[in-house]
């Protein structure tokens, strides 16, 4: 296939791309090794929904991100793992020793009765052990649910429950900064709940005195001892599942979307090659963490499909202090940098001295990832970080997409600060209004859908078609509904502009404003709560729960404290309400339906330009909401 080095490169595979998606998806195909090739590309229908890619094919994704390098590749590095503590020790892994790892622990699966189709639990830091733990996972055709390790006990059991995992994988635990994270008791604490857990696999990270279960614990490096490094690769077909990653969304519990092996697999190895211009003697940074789904298309599958040497990060940016990242960038001589706006709105509050006195230059990208970057932010990165010569790559895309739909592709000069800026090769957006008809032209606004199927795309919601078609693909029949709301500039180029649902991106983290309310309506003194999103300066946006409680509250502050508590507990500390107002009533149209909108407006500190509030129940409620803005 053609590669793009320029912008008329990209322009020419793009017109291909949409003229002859199928053409243009089996030659890129054509650069992955397969046990038997396929017989049909794609076969599809956005009803249904029911999408599949490269019918007939026999593979497997860890053949390809780890046995088909070893010949020229064995040698070289995979991973460059920095520690939380600078003073202790990098670990470097070649891919030969990774593939080792990982066919050992394959092997310790299949010795602990792991079969093709179950579903496996991880919840892991920040460590190559959680690499080696779902590419064993994928080489031997279990499905891997990575549980974030921010989440809580609960959302550890919800997930486990939900998916049916007989199987977690863990570790003692893991420093964050200064903060000791007991992973372990965390786990222990959410098995009480999970009758399907059969085997809990713990890897000794941190040396910790911890409890074990007799029967159902075991250490992971007895368990490694115990099997030789050799193991062929499960025969996969296309279709089979690769992982579930959980995902909020605007109503209920967190979906358990489902990605493949075929497809998945075809586009992250691309789009990583493509979006950063990967060259092979280049280094490669992401700082999401695995948990995400950041981490499974471009610390995972995209770099090691790709050959790439990347560099693992178990800390935090602000630890020993707020030039960490420029001190590991310069200690590894980092090419390729990905990290979040969030991170960056963070290190700038700090101040430029912390970057300063660092190198920087063998930064050649810079990329953005997970909401949208501010321009103030965008500069800032290009201008301080980048010393003016970096690409910046602002990276749109989802869970769902399973990898980078919209961006400007690195070293084609072409992007503008704040802009998603053009599709991928084989993405098709479109910008629908209202009653969901296509917006032509330029110079407009809408709701962002996707019209063609793409192979990394979602298949269905585990264990829930019918749930996968309402939210995605019933809101526009035919069209793919992403959830964003989305212009197009007079030039053609996409800006994102941010959720049009009711989910709200906290720090890059995508939270459900349900998931937070039912949380808040567990505490004994709460009846209804609403919480909507709010701008903030480093968050990008905070989460404002409004709340009514049924018993006169005396002491405010210990009512707010307990309500961040259990949104702790339930959820995760990354979903605490930024600010918590208790309040009489909740502004309801007639239908009994909370008016959002509104809520908002007043969290956003409008208090004058509120709209049409003639639709309320009860006007008065507004006012009183106004009058005790936290
Ligand atoms: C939502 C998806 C993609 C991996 C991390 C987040 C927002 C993501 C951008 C961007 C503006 C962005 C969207 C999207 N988002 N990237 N570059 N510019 N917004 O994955 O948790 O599934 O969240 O994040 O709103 O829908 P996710």
């Amino acid at each position: 296939m053609k590669s793009i080095e320029t912008y008329s490169d990209y322009l020419e595979v793009y017109q291909k791309s949409v003229s002859q998606p199928e053409v243009f998806w089996a030659e890129t195909a054509a650069e992955f090794s397969w046990i038997k090739p396929w017989d049909k590309v794609l076969d599809w229908n956005f009803n249904t929904p029911e999408v599949s890619w490269f019918t007939g094919a026999e593979l497997n994704i860890t053949q390809n991100c780890l046995d088909r390098h070893l010949s020229e590749y064995g040698e070289k590095l995979a991973v460059i793992w920095e520690p939380n503590d600078p003073a202790e020790p990098v670990r470097k892994i070649t891919y030969a020793r990774l593939h080792e790892l990982v066919c050992r622990f394959a092997n310790v699966l299949v010795a602990n009765g792991t079969k093709k189709g179950d579903r496996i639990c991880i919840y892991m830091p920040m460590v190559p052990e959680a690499m080696v733990a779902m590419l064993a996972c994928a080489r031997v055709g279990a499905v891997h649910s990575v549980v974030f390790a921010g989440f809580s006990a609960q959302s550890i059991s919800d997930r486990i429950n939900d998916s049916g995992c007989n199987m977690i994988i863990t570790a003692d635990g893991t420093m964050r900064g200064d903060k000791k994270i007991n992973l372990k008791e965390i786990v222990d604490d959410a098995l009480q709940v999970c009758p399907t857990i059969k085997h809990c696999i713990v890897f000794k990270n941190r040396g910790w005195n911890i409890e074990m279960k007799a029967g159902r614990d075991t250490w992971w490096h007895s368990e490694m001892h115990k099997v030789n490094a050799v193991h062929t690769a499960e025969v996969m077909k296309p279709e089979d599942p690769l992982f579930i990653l959980y995902t909020s969304g605007s109503t209920g519990k967190p979906k358990g979307v489902l990605h493949t092996c075929c497809g998945y697999m075809v586009q992250t190895g691309f789009s990583f090659k493509t979006v950063f211009n990967y060259k092979p003697h280049q280094i490669f940074w992401c700082t999401a963490d695995v948990g995400w789904v950041t981490g499974h298309s471009y610390i995972v599958y995209g770099p090691l499909l790709n050959a790439a040497t990347q560099v693992m990060f178990e800390g935090i940016p602000t630890f020993p202090d707020a030039g960490r990242f420029w001190d590991v960038v310069d200690k590894h001589e980092v090419n390729i940098f990905y990290t979040a706006p969030t991170a960056i709105r963070s290190l700038m509050a700090y101040g430029d001295k912390y970057l300063e006195d660092k190198k920087l230059t063998s930064l050649e990208v810079l990329g953005s990832v997970g909401e949208p970057i501010n321009e103030e932010a965008w500069y800032w990165y290009h201008d301080k970080v980048g010393r003016e010569h970096c690409a910046i790559v602002d990276t749109w895309w989802q869970t769902e997409t399973g990898s980078v739909l919209m961006t400007p592709i690195a070293g084609l000069g072409v992007a503008k600060p704040g802009y998603a800026m053009y599709p991928m090769p084989g993405v098709q957006p479109v910008l629908v209004n209202e009653k969901g008809e296509e917006i032509t032209g330029n110079g407009v606004e809408g709701n962002l859908c996707i019209k063609f199927p793409w192979p990394s795309m979602a298949r269905t919601v585990f264990g829930d078609h019918e749930r996968f078609r309402q939210t995605y693909f019933s809101t526009y029949p035919g069209l793919y509904f992403t959830g964003d709301g989305c212009k197009r500039d007079e030039e053609g180029f996409y800006r994102i502009t941010g959720r049009v649902d009711d989910v709200i991106n906290v720090s890059g983290h995508r939270i459900g404003t349900g998931e937070v309310e039912d949380a808040i309506n567990d505490h004994e003194c709460v009846v209804e709560s609403a919480v909507v999103g709010f701008p903030h300066d480093i968050k990008g946006q905070g989460l404002y729960a409004y709340v009514i409680c049924d018993k006169p509250i005396t002491d405010l502050v210990k009512l707010q404290q307990e309500i961040k508590q259990l949104v702790n507990d339930r959820i995760g500390p990354f979903a605490r309400p930024d600010k918590i107002q208790l309040v009489r009533a909740l502004p309801k149209t007639r239908s009994g339906k909370i008016m959002r909108r509104i809520l908002r407006k007043i969290a956003e500190g409008e208090t004058s330009n509120l709209g049409d509030t003639t639709t309320l129940l009860d006007p008065a409620v507004v006012e009183d909401i106004k009058s005790g803005v936290q």
